[in-house]
This record gives C-alpha cells, sequence and structure tokens, in this order.
C-alpha cells in the first residue's frame, strides 16, 4: 500500500496552513491541498504596487522591514498556506560582484556580461552570509509574524538558470553566449559553476539556519539546454545543492519545459517537484519509480481571464489529483503583474472548498 492510500480522519482534523503543507511535502494526507502562488507578492497587487511606488523594487528587497510586508501582503489577503521570502534570485550575483538593475520596458540587466576568464575569476563565491545578512534578518522577522502558523519557504535560483543572467548580461532570447561557454570553454564553464553552487549553497544554508521550513529551486531556465546536456549544463549542480542540504527541509525543484525528465529530477532526491502547465501532474507522478509530491500548474495566463473559467480550471486540476496525497496548488509559473486579484479570490476559495 502506498502511504497516499490512507487517510485517517484524526490526522487530517483542523490542520493549520503550515501543518498542511508540510504533510503534502511528505505526501502525508491532509484535509484539502495546501496552495500558494509563485510570485505571489507581486505587482498584480495594488498594496505592492503602492509600497513600489515609494520604494522601489531593489530597496524593498534589502530593506527586511519592507521585504517582511512585502512577503506578508498576499498571505493577509489570501491567507495562503505557505509564505514565500520576497526576494530575487538575482542577489547571488550580486553578492559575488555583479550587480543588476531592470531594463526600461522590461527585463534583466546585469551590470556587465560573465564571458571572460578575468571575469569569472573576479567573482567572489565568499562572504556571500555576510552580503545577504539581510535576507537573514527579514527571514527571522518572518518566522515572528507568521508565528507557526503559515510555512516559509526560502528559495534560490539554478546555477545554470544563475550562469545564463550572469553569461548573457541579463534577459536573453537565444541564450547564444552562456551555450557558447559551455560547448567551447568547458573548463571556464565549470569554474563558474563551482564559484555559483559554492554561493547557492552557502545562501540555501543561511536561510535554513535563519528560519526557512523548505527550500525552492528555480530552473527557470534549464529547458533550453539539449536533452544529452541537461545533466552536465544544470542537474548535476542542483543535485550538488539538494546533498549539501541533506533532508534538513523538503527541497523543492522548480523545473520549466523539463517534466519530460522527471524521472532524471527525482532522482536528485528532491521532495517536491514543480512543473509548467503543459505537464499533466497525474500522468507525471504515475510515471515516476521514486514517489515524489507534485507543486503546481494551473496556466498563469487563466489569471488575467474570468473567475468562472478560473473555478472550473481548478477545479478540474483538483479532481485530476483527487485522492492522491501530496499535492500544493500552485501555477505552473509567476503570477503576471496582469492577473486580477478577483481571479485569484476564485482560485484560493476553489481549492479552500475543495473536499
Ligand atoms: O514568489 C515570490 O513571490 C517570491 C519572490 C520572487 C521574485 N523573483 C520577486 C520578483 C521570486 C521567487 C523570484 C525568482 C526569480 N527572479 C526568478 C525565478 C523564477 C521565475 O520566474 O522563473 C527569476 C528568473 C528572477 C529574475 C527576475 N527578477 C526577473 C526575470 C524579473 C522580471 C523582470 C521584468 O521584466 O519585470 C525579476 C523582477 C521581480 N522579481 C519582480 C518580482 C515581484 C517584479 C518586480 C516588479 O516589477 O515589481
Amino acid at each position: 500500500m502506498k502511504p497516499s492510500d490512507t487517510k485517517p480522519a484524526a490526522a487530517t482534523a483542523a490542520m493549520t496552513c503550515r501543518e498542511r503543507f508540510h504533510a503534502a511535502c511528505r505526501q502525508q494526507p491532509v484535509d484539502r491541498p495546501p496552495v500558494w502562488l509563485m510570485r505571489q507578492a507581486g505587482r498584480y497587487l495594488p498594496e505592492y504596487r503602492a509600497l513600489k511606488e515609494r520604494h522601489g523594487f531593489l530597496k524593498m528587497v534589502k530593506t527586511p522591514d519592507l521585504a517582511t510586508e512585502v512577503t506578508l501582503q498576499p498571505i493577509r489577503r489570501f491567507g495562503f498556506d505557505a509564505a514565500i521570502l520576497f526576494s530575487d534570485i538575482l542577489v547571488i550575483p550580486e553578492a559575488m560582484g555583479q550587480p543588476y538593475d531592470f531594463r526600461e520596458g522590461g527585463g534583466i540587466a546585469m551590470a556587465h556580461a560573465c564571458q571572460s576568464a578575468e571575469r569569472v575569476d573576479a567573482l567572489n563565491p565568499s562572504g556571500v552570509r555576510e552580503k545577504l545578512g539581510y535576507v537573514a534578518d527579514a527571514l527571522r522577522l518572518l518566522k515572528t509574524e507568521l508565528a507557526g502558523k503559515t510555512a516559509l519557504i526560502g528559495f534560490a535560483g539554478s546555477p545554470w538558470t544563475l550562469a545564463t543572467y550572469m553569461v548573457e548580461g541579463g534577459s536573453s532570447a537565444n541564450f547564444q553566449k552562456v551555450k557558447n561557454l559551455f560547448f567551447t570553454e568547458p573548463e571556464l564553464f565549470t569554474r563558474l559553476m563551482e564559484k555559483i553552487t559554492t554561493a547557492v549553497g552557502d545562501y540555501l544554508d543561511l536561510q535554513i539556519e535563519a528560519g526557512a521550513e523548505a527550500v525552492q529551486i528555480f530552473d527557470s531556465w534549464g529547458g533550453i539546454c539539449s536533452g544529452g546536456h541537461y545533466e552536465a549544463a544544470s542537474l548535476k549542480w542542483i543535485r550538488r545543492l539538494v546533498e549539501r542540504v541533506n533532508r534538513r527541509v523538503p527541497v523543492i525543484l522548480y523545473a520549466k519545459a523539463l517534466h519530460h525528465r522527471a524521472v532524471d529530477l527525482a532522482a536528485t532526491g528532491i521532495d517536491v517537484i514543480s512543473v509548467d502547465w503543459t505537464a499533466e501532474l497525474h500522468t507525471l507522478r504515475d510515471g515516476l519509480p521514486r514517489p515524489v509530491a507534485v507543486q503546481g500548474n494551473l496556466d498563469p495566463v487563466l489569471l488575467n481571464l474570468t473567475p468562472e473559467i478560473v473555478r472550473g480550471e481548478v477545479h478540474r486540476l483538483l479532481e485530476s489529483m483527487r485522492g492522491q496525497n501530496g499535492h500544493i496548488f500552485n501555477l505552473g509559473h509567476g503570477i503576471l503583474p496582469v492577473a486580477k486579484v478577483e481571479n485569484v479570490e476564485a482560485l484560493v476559495e476553489t481549492v479552500h472548498q475543495f473536499s
């Protein structure tokens, strides 16, 4: 019998949000699936826009009181089961000596492109703990504010996903520079990845020690690698991070355009696999030799449509996973700035009422 076949009523009565989230990570019975949304603190929220207007994005990220406030905004409004620290994956290149900003009209601009041996050698992965002390401070504040009722998730970019921004010098259309580095300068690529992986490992340690109860690794750009190279370009470095976390907290891996690799992703030892909306969660899970929890995977674009469509599609997704423990309801990627608040309300209400 799989753990998912047991459902003792006593175990699921009156769960807190935090208990529900952790039970789902461990594939244990829940009263209803837990729900949170990637980028749940973001531009679709009027209270976020008001705060950003006054302070700007990077100041909000770097000021523990503001990061805490922004993290809590969607928790207050929607009662999500988990809060995700408000921050950005690009604080890691910044802490290593490669700062960033935003391009007019959207997208990321790094201060430079990290393509040469000189640039790679200039990156400093030590001192992440001191430079990102503001993240630890925000997590400690959040831990107090959430008072054990709502789960607290930390996160980092996968080494490969960070490398795409660092080598390209920002957002990219075709990832030519980073692929060029991978194929033509394997030793330099390895040196870069070693540095990034060390920094991310230290960063995950810092977050876990400061109170993160789970960590999500975003491999948002792993799906751009050709199949045979995904292992060397990205998965190998993720595996090192999973080993380094060493089961202290559950690890969620967000993998975009990679659900065909679910067996390999699960084999890294992760606890939860988070996939984009093109996957069918129940089919994906049935194909795994080792059971892991699944997170996702509503198409974020639906939140720009109507509450009726959202209710119907959320219900369909919930039904497709009925009776299976280990489903964390989420989107297939981050919520878009044009999402309507009433649609997020409809999503949350539908999950809350599902039994
Ligand atoms: O989920 C959450 O609510 C936590 C906060 C969070 C942010 N970024 C806040 C943010 C998380 C988990 C991230 C991760 C992140 N950042 C990723 C991986 C996840 C993904 O979406 O694939 C990536 C690739 C980044 C880098 C980044 N930061 C991008 C591509 C952008 C958008 C740039 C643009 O064109 O607007 C950001 C900015 C950013 N990070 C915003 C937020 C809320 C938007 C800033 C704003 O305009 O207010």
